[in-house]
Protein backbone atom coordinates (compact mmCIF):
# COMPACT_ATOMS: atom_id res chain seq x y z
CA UNK A 1 0.00 0.00 0.00
CA UNK A 2 0.46 3.84 -0.40
CA UNK A 3 1.40 4.29 3.44
CA UNK A 4 3.59 0.67 3.85
CA UNK A 5 5.68 2.25 0.84
CA UNK A 6 6.08 5.98 2.58
CA UNK A 7 7.08 4.47 5.93
CA UNK A 8 9.69 2.22 3.95
CA UNK A 9 11.39 5.57 2.77
CA UNK A 10 11.48 7.37 5.96
CA UNK A 11 14.71 7.23 7.01
CA UNK A 12 16.84 5.48 9.62
CA UNK A 13 18.86 8.53 12.07
CA UNK A 14 20.67 8.63 15.16
CA UNK A 15 19.41 11.70 17.42
CA UNK A 16 21.78 12.44 20.13
CA UNK A 17 21.51 14.92 23.08
CA UNK A 18 23.71 16.36 26.26
CA UNK A 19 20.45 15.60 27.92
CA UNK A 20 17.51 12.85 27.33
CA UNK A 21 14.05 13.36 29.19
CA UNK A 22 12.47 9.79 28.41
CA UNK A 23 9.54 10.81 30.98
CA UNK A 24 9.32 6.77 31.17
CA UNK A 25 7.88 5.19 34.53
CA UNK A 26 10.59 2.47 33.75
CA UNK A 27 13.92 4.55 33.34
CA UNK A 28 12.60 7.16 36.48
CA UNK A 29 13.19 6.86 40.46
CA UNK A 30 12.40 9.26 43.13
CA UNK A 31 15.40 11.45 42.13
CA UNK A 32 14.40 11.32 38.70
CA UNK A 33 11.12 11.49 38.48
CA UNK A 34 11.85 12.20 34.75
CA UNK A 35 14.38 9.10 33.60
CA UNK A 36 17.18 11.32 32.46
CA UNK A 37 19.81 10.37 30.18
CA UNK A 38 23.33 12.08 30.16
CA UNK A 39 24.95 11.74 26.67
CA UNK A 40 21.91 10.28 25.44
CA UNK A 41 20.58 9.17 22.31
CA UNK A 42 17.67 7.40 20.15
CA UNK A 43 17.37 5.68 17.03
CA UNK A 44 14.44 6.46 14.54
CA UNK A 45 13.43 3.67 12.40
CA UNK A 46 10.17 4.05 10.38
CA UNK A 47 8.46 7.00 12.79
CA UNK A 48 9.00 4.75 15.83
CA UNK A 49 11.72 5.00 18.41
CA UNK A 50 14.29 1.49 17.92
CA UNK A 51 16.35 1.78 20.73
CA UNK A 52 17.44 4.40 23.39
CA UNK A 53 21.23 4.36 25.02
CA UNK A 54 23.60 6.15 25.29
CA UNK A 55 25.07 8.26 22.67
CA UNK A 56 28.47 6.58 22.09
CA UNK A 57 26.51 2.59 22.13
CA UNK A 58 24.16 4.01 19.55
CA UNK A 59 26.59 6.01 17.33
CA UNK A 60 29.16 2.81 17.28
CA UNK A 61 26.06 0.32 16.77
CA UNK A 62 24.63 2.58 14.03
CA UNK A 63 27.64 3.52 12.11
CA UNK A 64 25.94 4.12 8.75
CA UNK A 65 22.61 5.83 9.44
CA UNK A 66 22.47 9.69 9.73
CA UNK A 67 23.62 11.24 12.71
CA UNK A 68 22.16 14.35 14.05
CA UNK A 69 24.25 15.85 17.00
CA UNK A 70 22.25 18.02 19.39
CA UNK A 71 23.89 19.84 21.65
CA UNK A 72 20.68 20.88 24.45
CA UNK A 73 18.04 18.84 25.83
CA UNK A 74 15.97 16.60 23.94
CA UNK A 75 12.73 15.58 25.35
CA UNK A 76 9.19 13.71 23.89
CA UNK A 77 7.29 15.99 21.64
CA UNK A 78 4.71 17.72 23.96
CA UNK A 79 1.04 16.91 24.27
CA UNK A 80 -1.53 19.24 24.87
CA UNK A 81 -4.59 17.32 26.38
CA UNK A 82 -7.28 20.07 26.21
CA UNK A 83 -7.29 22.98 23.80
CA UNK A 84 -10.96 24.55 21.34
CA UNK A 85 -8.18 25.23 18.72
CA UNK A 86 -10.81 25.18 16.25
CA UNK A 87 -12.14 28.67 16.94
CA UNK A 88 -12.35 31.74 14.40
CA UNK A 89 -12.61 35.22 15.23
CA UNK A 90 -11.60 36.97 18.37
CA UNK A 91 -13.06 38.27 21.47
CA UNK A 92 -10.42 40.92 22.57
CA UNK A 93 -13.33 43.04 22.96
CA UNK A 94 -14.20 40.80 26.27
CA UNK A 95 -10.73 40.16 27.05
CA UNK A 96 -9.63 44.31 27.81
CA UNK A 97 -13.61 44.72 29.80
CA UNK A 98 -12.60 41.86 31.77
CA UNK A 99 -8.80 43.09 32.69
CA UNK A 100 -11.27 46.16 33.84
CA UNK A 101 -12.77 44.34 35.95
CA UNK A 102 -15.75 42.90 34.18
CA UNK A 103 -16.90 39.08 35.44
CA UNK A 104 -16.60 36.64 32.55
CA UNK A 105 -19.74 34.26 33.61
CA UNK A 106 -21.75 38.37 33.39
CA UNK A 107 -20.11 38.63 29.95
CA UNK A 108 -21.63 35.02 29.16
CA UNK A 109 -24.96 35.86 30.32
CA UNK A 110 -25.46 39.10 28.43
CA UNK A 111 -25.02 37.34 25.27
CA UNK A 112 -21.03 37.52 24.60
CA UNK A 113 -18.66 34.39 25.92
CA UNK A 114 -19.26 30.97 24.39
CA UNK A 115 -22.17 32.75 21.99
CA UNK A 116 -19.82 35.09 20.84
CA UNK A 117 -17.76 32.44 19.38
CA UNK A 118 -20.48 30.66 17.95
CA UNK A 119 -21.93 33.18 15.69
CA UNK A 120 -18.44 33.78 14.20
CA UNK A 121 -17.82 29.92 14.20
CA UNK A 122 -21.41 29.99 12.27
CA UNK A 123 -20.57 32.28 9.77
CA UNK A 124 -17.00 30.57 8.57
CA UNK A 125 -17.46 28.04 6.19
CA UNK A 126 -15.21 24.56 6.68
CA UNK A 127 -12.15 25.78 4.57
CA UNK A 128 -11.64 28.93 6.72
CA UNK A 129 -11.75 27.07 9.56
CA UNK A 130 -9.24 24.43 8.93
CA UNK A 131 -7.24 26.81 7.57
CA UNK A 132 -7.45 28.72 10.73
CA UNK A 133 -6.84 25.84 12.55
CA UNK A 134 -3.72 24.87 9.94
CA UNK A 135 -2.03 27.66 10.87
CA UNK A 136 -2.73 27.62 14.59
CA UNK A 137 -1.13 23.23 14.61
CA UNK A 138 1.56 24.52 12.60
CA UNK A 139 2.18 27.73 15.45
CA UNK A 140 2.07 24.76 18.04
CA UNK A 141 4.20 22.38 16.47
CA UNK A 142 7.04 25.36 16.60
CA UNK A 143 6.56 25.49 19.93
CA UNK A 144 7.57 21.30 20.69
CA UNK A 145 3.41 20.36 20.87
CA UNK A 146 3.17 16.86 18.59
CA UNK A 147 0.07 15.68 19.49
CA UNK A 148 -3.03 18.07 20.16
CA UNK A 149 -6.43 17.37 21.83
CA UNK A 150 -9.21 19.76 19.84
CA UNK A 151 -12.99 20.21 21.04
CA UNK A 152 -16.12 21.09 18.78
CA UNK A 153 -18.27 23.52 21.27
CA UNK A 154 -18.44 26.71 19.27
CA UNK A 155 -21.08 25.02 16.26
CA UNK A 156 -23.73 24.18 19.00
CA UNK A 157 -26.07 23.22 15.97
CA UNK A 158 -25.65 20.21 14.27
CA UNK A 159 -23.99 20.69 11.00
CA UNK A 160 -21.71 23.29 12.89
CA UNK A 161 -20.39 21.21 15.76
CA UNK A 162 -19.76 18.92 13.28
CA UNK A 163 -17.65 21.45 10.79
CA UNK A 164 -15.57 21.76 13.71
CA UNK A 165 -15.22 18.11 13.69
CA UNK A 166 -14.52 17.73 10.20
CA UNK A 167 -11.88 20.46 9.73
CA UNK A 168 -10.11 18.14 12.69
CA UNK A 169 -10.68 14.90 10.86
CA UNK A 170 -9.02 17.11 7.79
CA UNK A 171 -6.02 18.20 9.51
CA UNK A 172 -5.81 14.67 10.97
CA UNK A 173 -4.65 12.99 7.79
CA UNK A 174 -1.60 15.77 7.66
CA UNK A 175 1.91 14.07 8.88
CA UNK A 176 3.07 17.58 8.39
CA UNK A 177 1.08 18.99 11.85
CA UNK A 178 0.70 17.30 15.45
CA UNK A 179 -1.30 14.47 16.35
CA UNK A 180 -4.99 15.26 16.81
CA UNK A 181 -7.43 13.85 19.24
CA UNK A 182 -11.24 14.87 18.53
CA UNK A 183 -13.58 15.33 21.59
CA UNK A 184 -17.36 16.38 21.00
CA UNK A 185 -18.49 19.49 23.32
CA UNK A 186 -21.85 20.07 22.24
CA UNK A 187 -22.57 20.33 26.16
CA UNK A 188 -20.80 23.88 25.89
CA UNK A 189 -23.25 26.17 25.93
CA UNK A 190 -27.42 26.49 24.75
CA UNK A 191 -27.49 28.03 21.26
CA UNK A 192 -29.72 31.00 20.48
CA UNK A 193 -31.90 29.20 18.86
CA UNK A 194 -32.75 27.17 21.97
CA UNK A 195 -33.28 30.61 24.26
CA UNK A 196 -30.68 29.01 26.76
CA UNK A 197 -32.96 25.73 27.54
CA UNK A 198 -29.83 23.58 28.30
CA UNK A 199 -32.55 20.63 28.40
CA UNK A 200 -33.76 21.21 25.24
CA UNK A 201 -30.05 21.41 23.89
CA UNK A 202 -28.63 18.12 25.81
CA UNK A 203 -31.54 16.12 24.21
CA UNK A 204 -29.99 17.42 20.92
CA UNK A 205 -26.56 16.88 21.57
CA UNK A 206 -27.74 12.91 22.38
CA UNK A 207 -29.06 13.03 19.24
CA UNK A 208 -26.19 14.50 17.01
CA UNK A 209 -23.79 12.20 18.49
CA UNK A 210 -24.99 9.17 17.12
CA UNK A 211 -24.00 10.28 13.71
CA UNK A 212 -20.62 12.01 15.02
CA UNK A 213 -20.01 8.35 16.68
CA UNK A 214 -21.33 6.40 13.69
CA UNK A 215 -18.99 8.68 11.47
CA UNK A 216 -15.52 8.61 13.78
CA UNK A 217 -15.65 12.24 14.04
CA UNK A 218 -15.28 11.76 17.87
CA UNK A 219 -13.07 10.04 20.08
CA UNK A 220 -13.85 11.98 23.54
CA UNK A 221 -17.41 13.88 24.82
CA UNK A 222 -16.47 16.61 26.68
CA UNK A 223 -19.22 18.73 28.80
CA UNK A 224 -19.21 22.16 31.14
CA UNK A 225 -20.62 20.68 33.89
CA UNK A 226 -20.81 24.22 36.25
CA UNK A 227 -22.79 26.22 38.13
CA UNK A 228 -23.96 28.76 34.63
CA UNK A 229 -23.27 25.68 32.81
CA UNK A 230 -25.13 22.08 32.32
CA UNK A 231 -26.03 20.50 35.57
CA UNK A 232 -24.47 16.74 36.46
CA UNK A 233 -28.44 15.61 35.73
CA UNK A 234 -28.24 17.30 32.50
CA UNK A 235 -25.05 16.51 31.27
CA UNK A 236 -25.36 12.64 32.45
CA UNK A 237 -27.79 10.80 29.37
CA UNK A 238 -25.41 12.29 26.88
CA UNK A 239 -22.24 10.91 28.29
CA UNK A 240 -23.53 7.69 29.25
CA UNK A 241 -24.52 7.50 25.77
CA UNK A 242 -20.93 7.96 24.49
CA UNK A 243 -19.70 5.26 26.91
CA UNK A 244 -22.24 3.02 25.61
CA UNK A 245 -20.96 3.97 22.51
CA UNK A 246 -17.32 3.12 23.42
CA UNK A 247 -16.76 6.82 23.55
CA UNK A 248 -14.13 8.47 26.62
CA UNK A 249 -15.65 11.63 28.64
CA UNK A 250 -13.75 14.26 29.57
CA UNK A 251 -15.36 16.81 31.55
CA UNK A 252 -15.03 20.78 32.62
CA UNK A 253 -15.58 20.69 35.92
CA UNK A 254 -15.20 22.98 38.83
CA UNK A 255 -13.69 25.90 37.17
CA UNK A 256 -16.41 28.60 39.00
CA UNK A 257 -18.26 26.07 41.64
CA UNK A 258 -18.32 22.43 42.73
CA UNK A 259 -21.24 21.07 41.23
CA UNK A 260 -20.16 17.36 41.52
CA UNK A 261 -18.81 17.10 37.82
CA UNK A 262 -15.73 15.46 40.09
CA UNK A 263 -17.63 12.43 41.33
CA UNK A 264 -19.21 12.29 37.88
CA UNK A 265 -16.14 12.45 36.06
CA UNK A 266 -15.00 9.01 38.51
CA UNK A 267 -18.55 7.28 38.14
CA UNK A 268 -18.33 7.57 34.20
CA UNK A 269 -14.25 6.26 34.53
CA UNK A 270 -13.69 9.64 32.53
CA UNK A 271 -10.37 9.86 30.89
CA UNK A 272 -9.55 13.32 32.82
CA UNK A 273 -11.32 15.88 34.80
CA UNK A 274 -10.42 19.44 33.71
CA UNK A 275 -9.65 23.09 35.30
CA UNK A 276 -11.08 21.58 39.04
CA UNK A 277 -10.13 25.33 40.81
CA UNK A 278 -13.21 24.22 43.20
CA UNK A 279 -13.10 20.42 43.98
CA UNK A 280 -13.33 18.65 47.67
CA UNK A 281 -11.31 16.25 49.61
CA UNK A 282 -14.02 13.68 48.46
CA UNK A 283 -13.85 14.79 45.03
CA UNK A 284 -10.29 14.68 44.49
CA UNK A 285 -10.72 10.95 46.25
CA UNK A 286 -13.51 9.95 43.88
CA UNK A 287 -11.03 11.06 41.03
CA UNK A 288 -8.21 9.19 42.32
CA UNK A 289 -9.73 5.71 43.15
CA UNK A 290 -11.45 5.78 39.55
CA UNK A 291 -8.23 6.60 37.82
CA UNK A 292 -9.19 9.89 36.22
CA UNK A 293 -6.59 12.22 35.22
CA UNK A 294 -6.68 16.02 36.85
CA UNK A 295 -6.19 18.39 33.82
CA UNK A 296 -4.54 21.74 34.94
CA UNK A 297 -5.39 24.80 32.70
CA UNK A 298 -2.84 27.54 34.29
CA UNK A 299 -3.32 29.91 31.21
CA UNK A 300 -6.94 30.08 31.96
CA UNK A 301 -7.08 30.44 35.78
CA UNK A 302 -4.31 33.31 35.36
CA UNK A 303 -6.68 35.71 32.62
CA UNK A 304 -9.52 35.00 35.06
CA UNK A 305 -7.73 35.91 38.15
CA UNK A 306 -8.56 32.95 39.65
CA UNK A 307 -6.71 31.53 42.33
CA UNK A 308 -5.06 27.86 41.52
CA UNK A 309 -6.73 24.36 42.55
CA UNK A 310 -6.13 22.74 45.20
CA UNK A 311 -2.78 20.95 44.07
CA UNK A 312 -1.34 19.45 47.66
CA UNK A 313 -5.39 17.96 47.75
CA UNK A 314 -4.80 16.23 44.48
CA UNK A 315 -1.20 15.24 45.04
CA UNK A 316 -2.17 13.60 48.36
CA UNK A 317 -5.32 11.96 47.06
CA UNK A 318 -3.13 10.27 43.89
CA UNK A 319 -4.65 11.74 41.15
CA UNK A 320 -2.19 11.77 37.69
CA UNK A 321 -1.68 15.36 36.77
CA UNK A 322 -1.85 16.56 33.47
CA UNK A 323 -0.93 20.47 32.09
CA UNK A 324 -2.67 21.92 29.13
CA UNK A 325 -3.38 24.95 27.14
CA UNK A 326 -7.14 25.37 26.98
CA UNK A 327 -6.01 27.28 24.30
CA UNK A 328 -9.25 29.32 23.17
CA UNK A 329 -10.95 32.53 22.09
CA UNK A 330 -12.15 33.44 25.74
CA UNK A 331 -10.24 32.48 28.92
CA UNK A 332 -7.07 31.05 27.51
CA UNK A 333 -6.68 33.11 24.13
CA UNK A 334 -3.10 32.06 23.79
CA UNK A 335 -1.64 28.36 21.61
CA UNK A 336 1.80 27.94 23.92
CA UNK A 337 1.58 24.47 26.26
CA UNK A 338 5.22 25.71 27.14
CA UNK A 339 3.42 29.09 28.56
CA UNK A 340 0.80 26.67 30.34
CA UNK A 341 3.97 24.70 31.74
CA UNK A 342 5.74 27.63 32.94
CA UNK A 343 2.39 28.86 35.07
CA UNK A 344 1.99 25.94 36.22
CA UNK A 345 5.57 26.01 38.26
CA UNK A 346 4.67 29.84 38.70
CA UNK A 347 1.51 30.13 39.73
CA UNK A 348 0.50 26.47 40.89
CA UNK A 349 3.40 25.73 42.40
CA UNK A 350 3.80 22.51 40.37
CA UNK A 351 7.45 20.70 40.26
CA UNK A 352 9.27 20.88 37.52
CA UNK A 353 8.97 17.00 37.15
CA UNK A 354 5.33 17.21 38.03
CA UNK A 355 4.97 20.05 34.59
CA UNK A 356 7.33 17.85 32.63
CA UNK A 357 5.30 14.83 32.88
CA UNK A 358 1.91 16.52 33.26
CA UNK A 359 2.39 18.05 29.45
CA UNK A 360 4.32 14.58 28.16
CA UNK A 361 3.75 10.77 29.78
CA UNK A 362 0.28 11.84 31.72
CA UNK A 363 -1.18 13.73 28.85
CA UNK A 364 -0.72 11.32 26.67
CA UNK A 365 -2.51 8.85 28.70
CA UNK A 366 -4.81 10.82 29.42
CA UNK A 367 -5.61 10.53 25.76
CA UNK A 368 -5.06 7.27 25.06
CA UNK A 369 -1.70 7.59 22.90
CA UNK A 370 1.62 5.83 23.13
CA UNK A 371 3.31 9.32 22.80
CA UNK A 372 4.34 11.01 25.58
CA UNK A 373 7.60 9.07 26.15
CA UNK A 374 11.05 8.30 24.67
CA UNK A 375 11.24 4.32 24.64
CA UNK A 376 11.58 1.69 22.24
CA UNK A 377 8.36 1.32 20.27
CA UNK A 378 7.29 4.26 21.26
CA UNK A 379 6.13 7.10 18.17
CA UNK A 380 9.02 8.85 17.65
CA UNK A 381 7.78 12.53 18.60
CA UNK A 382 10.73 14.31 19.45
CA UNK A 383 12.01 17.64 20.78
CA UNK A 384 15.67 19.46 19.85
CA UNK A 385 15.29 22.20 22.45
CA UNK A 386 17.63 25.05 22.33
CA UNK A 387 18.14 24.91 25.74
CA UNK A 388 20.24 22.54 28.13
CA UNK A 389 17.83 21.12 30.66
CA UNK A 390 14.14 20.69 31.69
CA UNK A 391 14.20 23.69 34.30
CA UNK A 392 15.15 26.22 31.79
CA UNK A 393 11.73 25.27 29.05
CA UNK A 394 9.75 25.87 32.39
CA UNK A 395 10.39 29.95 32.18
CA UNK A 396 8.01 32.11 30.56
CA UNK A 397 9.90 32.32 27.43
CA UNK A 398 7.07 33.52 25.32
CA UNK A 399 8.64 32.66 22.12
CA UNK A 400 9.42 29.13 20.52
CA UNK A 401 12.63 28.15 22.14
CA UNK A 402 13.24 24.70 19.73
CA UNK A 403 15.63 23.87 17.34
CA UNK A 404 13.33 21.22 15.62
CA UNK A 405 10.08 18.92 16.66
CA UNK A 406 9.95 15.81 14.83
CA UNK A 407 6.75 13.75 14.96
CA UNK A 408 6.64 9.97 14.13
CA UNK A 409 10.42 10.92 12.49
CA UNK A 410 9.48 13.88 10.22
CA UNK A 411 10.20 17.26 10.86
CA UNK A 412 6.82 19.09 11.78
CA UNK A 413 8.97 22.36 12.66
CA UNK A 414 12.71 23.69 12.74
CA UNK A 415 15.47 22.57 10.72
CA UNK A 416 18.06 19.47 11.69
CA UNK A 417 20.70 21.39 9.89
CA UNK A 418 23.13 23.57 10.84
O1 LIG B 1 -12.20 25.94 29.19
N1 LIG B 1 -15.54 27.66 30.49
C1 LIG B 1 -15.74 26.86 29.58
N2 LIG B 1 -15.01 26.62 28.50
C2 LIG B 1 -13.78 27.24 28.14
C3 LIG B 1 -13.91 28.64 27.73
C4 LIG B 1 -14.65 28.79 26.49
C5 LIG B 1 -14.81 30.19 26.01
O2 LIG B 1 -14.87 31.13 26.81
O3 LIG B 1 -14.88 30.32 24.79
C6 LIG B 1 -12.72 27.03 29.17
O4 LIG B 1 -12.36 27.93 29.97
FE1 LIG C 1 -11.72 24.37 28.16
Amino acid sequence: SRRERKSDMKRKLVVSCARLLSCAPERSSAGDPLGAVDDGAVLVDGGTIAALGSASELRAAHPDVLHVDHRGLLSPGLVDAHTHAAWVGSRAGEYALRMRGADYEAIARAGGGIAASTRALRAASLGELTAALEARLGRMASLGVTTVEVKSGYGLDETSERRQLEAVAALSERPDLPALVPTFLGLHAAPPERGGDRDAHARDCLRWLEGIARDGLARYVDAYVDRSAFSVAQARPLLERARELGLGVRLHAGQFADVGAAELAAELGAASADHLEHLSEAGAMALAEAGVHAVLLPLASFTLGQAPPPIERLRRAGVALVVASDSNPGTAPSESLPLAMALGLRSYGLEVAEVWLGATRHAARSLGSEAGVLRAGAPADLVLWDLPREEDVLQPWGVARTRAVLRAGELIAGTLGG
